[in-house]
């Protein structure tokens, strides 16, 4: 039995909920042994934290974060705050030397996101950041092929997020519909997930040649009571939507590959897909999540011209995040967001078992943040804005 790492999570909402099922399925790891121990979960809302923790089998529910972060039977940390917290919250953590697993995107604003990201390269903790979907096996086998030169040099990406959380004007104002407590809506909010996919799979996006934001729905009732994840009772107040229900993007990457990222909450009957798609010179390879544990590659010439087409690849134990989380060992069993968490959260329990740094660290959130600063520059100028 290797010694457990003492773990908490701060923020029991939406994502704090995942990171609590993703530790507690993260003792079953294959191929690295790990031993965790639940030891709190913090939220201000203490009857919520108190759910969570029951819920997951963490041994407390604390209201007082501060009061967590002094404390010396904790190792690890995820903070799955609302983005206006990170900047306040994450310096404390960093601070306190455990590890921290933050939720993406680390802050509203490149400038908050970069000096986290300097906090996090003067620490020595490990510092990791939820890019859930780089752990789907779908995506992350089609980021191995094209890396592998399966469909040559790349030129040409799109890549997308569809949900519909926002598509029902009924649906109560939350601090992701607020541009100052969110940083950006369907941009950063599912943009940040989509931007870092295009980014993992096809390299760095150096210009943002043209943005489109449009907010459809302008206002929306203030909730009643605290708002959690995307429910919450609605009140009969009414206030503004001051960010974008729909991000349309054209980008430039360093390797000369041009792409486009369309981004909606308001997708009606598409409740959250994430797709990329790739074309070599070569061959294409594409991904969409709701069939998280597949892609598609085809490579120009592998066969004869009679049967020269795309290959629908059904990712098993060769596959990247797949053995350490299906829930029997061959192909084929399927796999779906739930097991993105499981493997993120190994993924962190490794890198802070073995001491080695995370590939999904704030220097990614960073990067991410630095294309969705320059798309909200040129949708302002109307102009071609580089990334820094
Ligand atoms: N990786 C993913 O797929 C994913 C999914 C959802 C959210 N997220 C990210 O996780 C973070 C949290 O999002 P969420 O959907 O869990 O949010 P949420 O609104 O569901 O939960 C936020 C939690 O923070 C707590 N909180 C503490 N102080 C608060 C304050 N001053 N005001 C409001 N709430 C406060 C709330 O009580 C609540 O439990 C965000 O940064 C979001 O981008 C990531």
């Amino acid at each position: 039995m290797t010694t457990p790492i003492r773990v908490a999570v701060i923020g029991a909402g939406m994502a704090g909920q995942a990171h609590a099922f993703g530790y507690r399925n993260a003792m079953m790891s294959v191929s690295t042994p790990i031993s965790v121990e639940l030891v709190a979960i913090a939220d201000p809302n203490l009857p919520l934290a108190q759910s969570v923790a029951a819920r997951y089998g963490f041994a407390e529910a604390i209201g007082d974060i501060d009061a967590l972060l002094e404390r010396d039977d904790i190792d690890a940390i995820s903070v799955a705050l609302p983005n206006f917290l990170h900047a306040e919250v994450l310096p404390k953590v960093i601070a306190s030397g455990k590890h921290v697993f933050a939720e993406k995107p680390i802050g509203r604003t490149v400038e908050e996101a970069s000096s986290l990201q300097e906090l996090a390269d003067a620490s020595d903790a490990v510092t990791g950041v939820g890019f859930s979907f780089r752990r789907l096996p779908g995506l992350a086998a089609l980021a191995a092929a094209i890396a592998d030169g399966r469909i040559g040099e790349v030129h040409t990406v799109r890549g997308w997020y569809n949900a519909d959380y926002a598509a029902d004007p009924a649906g109560a104002l939350s601090w992701r519909y607020s541009q100052e407590q969110s940083g950006g809506g369907a941009l950063l909010d599912i943009g940040s997930h989509a931007i870092d996919a295009v980014q993992f799979v096809a390299g760095q996006i150096s210009r943002v040649d043209n943005t489109t934001l449009r907010t459809v729905i302008a206002e929306r009732p203030v909730p009643s009571a605290g708002a959690i994840g995307h429910g919450a009772s609605a009140s009969n107040e009414r206030g503004p939507v001051t960010n974008d229900d729909i991000a349309l993007l054209s980008v430039s990457f360093h390797n000369g590959a041009v792409g486009q990222i369309s981004l909606s909450r308001i997708a009606q009957g598409v409740p959250n897909a994430l797709g990329v798609e790739v074309f070599g010179t070569r061959g294409h390879a594409s991904f969409n999540s709701i069939n998280s544990g597949e892609f598609v590659l085809f490579e120009d010439g592998l066969t004869d011209a009679a049967y020269n087409g795309p290959r629908h690849i059904v990712t098993g134990p060769a596959h990247p995040y797949f053995t350490d989380v299906a829930a029997m060992p061959g192909g084929g069993v399927g796999t779906g967001y739930a097991e993105a968490f499981t493997a993120e959260i190994q993924e962190f329990l490794r890198c802070v078992a073995a001491g080695t740094e995370m590939d999904t660290d704030f220097a990614a959130a960073s990067a991410m943040m630095n294309v969705v600063g320059a798309a909200l520059e040129a949708s302002k100028t109307g102009t071609a804005v580089d990334v820094a």
